[in-house]
């Protein structure tokens, strides 16, 4: 045999995450990479979590079911306030780049690593790549859509989940070439993960049976930030689910706010935040899921399981118009309603939004070697 060719080191892509919702996002493009890597390509990933979820049930649980490696870097900002949190993630991030540069920044979503790393990179002129760009809610009261504001202001490239959020980008004058309609990672990971969904463990002690309970997911300021409202909010769902059970896996900020509700509806099964497998078991066998995520909207669209949404506006249009999400807004008052429709088998039955299909991953991965290999050093808008 000749001697071996030392390989070629390709251009580095620096992969962010930082928060819950980034996790199931960015498992399929690392795996896309690297079955690219297997036929050869050159291209390499860092993964820099930012620490900004760091309890093991918000981070490393995923980290183990998802089989996401071990990131290359933690930037450990934990909790604070939206400034702490971007200064701390910015002022960590920019010491790593200036000490290790990267050739191209990935981010994904909106949480407020997403917009804190965007920004950095694209000061470093290291072209940024926005995976779910382009999605609004037009409520400037969330901080998910600022971050999402600003990300975009400053992406190189936008891969997008939607025509709807193709539409924006061009709306605000983002050339065609710049984006990319690739479909949804967060999808990727549902389908690949399916046939390995499993129950809680206490499925059993809580005598659950498939259509015969609702899970509840709520941690929006809007909907939990006050014991008074909450305790609103939560009477209602207990009422309008007429004695059914449901299931509640309460984040950490709405855990501070139910610690003050005093007692609560006795069909309420408050539980711990779920790993991913048992949430989306959970979700997948409900009668419905009543939430304020955005998220959460399109893993019910893709199972065909009725959504109740507590909220005003949707960034995520497509899970209303095609798939089975209904906004009802943040009046309690409308949960009834609602629950009418349903209970009487009246409820959309839905279909899925194109190119959620679980190729996304592999879509990004293609096109982000066809702009490193055509030398991305581009980052100007
Ligand atoms: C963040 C995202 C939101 C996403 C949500 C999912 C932003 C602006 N928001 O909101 O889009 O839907 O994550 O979970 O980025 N905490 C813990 N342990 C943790 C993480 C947080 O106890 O591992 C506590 C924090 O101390 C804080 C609260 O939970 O008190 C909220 O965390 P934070 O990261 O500020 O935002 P989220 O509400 O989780």
């Amino acid at each position: 045999m000749g001697a071996m060719m030392e390989p070629v080191a390709g251009p580095l892509i620096d992969i962010i995450a930082g928060a819950r919702p980034n996790f199931m996002k960015i498992a399929p493009i690392i795996r896309a990479i690297e079955a690219r890597r297997q036929r050869g390509s050159t291209l390499r990933w860092r993964l820099v979590h930012t620490g900004q979820h760091y309890d093991a049930r918000m981070s490393a649980d995923f980290f183990e079911q998802l089989h996401i490696p071990e990131p290359h870097v933690n930037l450990e900002v934990g909790s604070g306030t939206q400034a702490e949190q971007t200064a701390g993630i910015m002022v960590r991030y920019e010491q790593l780049l200036l000490r290790s540069p990267s050739q191209l920044c990935l981010v994904v979503g909106d949480v407020t690593s997403t917009m804190a790393c965007a920004i950095v990179a694209q000061k470093l002129c290291i072209p940024v790549a926005h995976v779910e760009a382009g999605i609004r809610s037009g409520d400037w009261s969330m901080p998910e859509e600022i971050n999402r504001l600003v990300a975009d202001a400053i992406t190189s490239y936008f891969f997008t989940t939607s025509e709807v959020a193709n539409a924006n980008l061009r709306k605000a004058g983002i050339a065609d070439e710049r984006i990319f309609f690739v479909g949804n990672t967060m999808i990727d990971t549902l389908l690949a993960n399916l046939s390995r969904l499993r129950p809680p463990a206490f499925w059993q002690q809580h005598a659950l049976v498939p259509g015969g309970y609702f899970v509840m997911t709520m941690h929006r300021p809007a909907n939990v930030d006050t014991a008074e409202g909450f305790r609103a909010v939560l009477a209602a769902i207990a009422a309008a689910v007429r004695g059914m059970k449901v299931v509640f896996p309460v984040h950490p900020r709405t855990a501070k706010t139910l610690a003050a509700v005093g007692a609560l509806p006795p069909n309420l099964i408050v539980v711990e935040p779920q790993p991913y497998l048992e949430f989306n078991y959970l979700v997948r066998h409900a009668k419905a899921v009543i939430t304020d995520s955005g998220g959460v909207t399109e893993e019910t669209t893709v199972l065909g399981i009725p959504c109740v949404t507590m909220r005003n506006s949707t960034e995520r249009p497509e899970t209303v118009t095609v798939g089975t999400n209904e906004l009802i807004g943040t009046d309690p008052a409308k949960l009834e309603p609602a629950f009418d429709t349903l209970f009487a088998g009246r409820w959309k039955k839905g279909a899925i939004p194109a190119l959620w299909d679980g190729r996304t991953g592999e879509r990004i991965a293609a096109e982000l070697e066809r702009l490193l290999k055509a030398g991305a050093g581009v980052s100007a808008g």
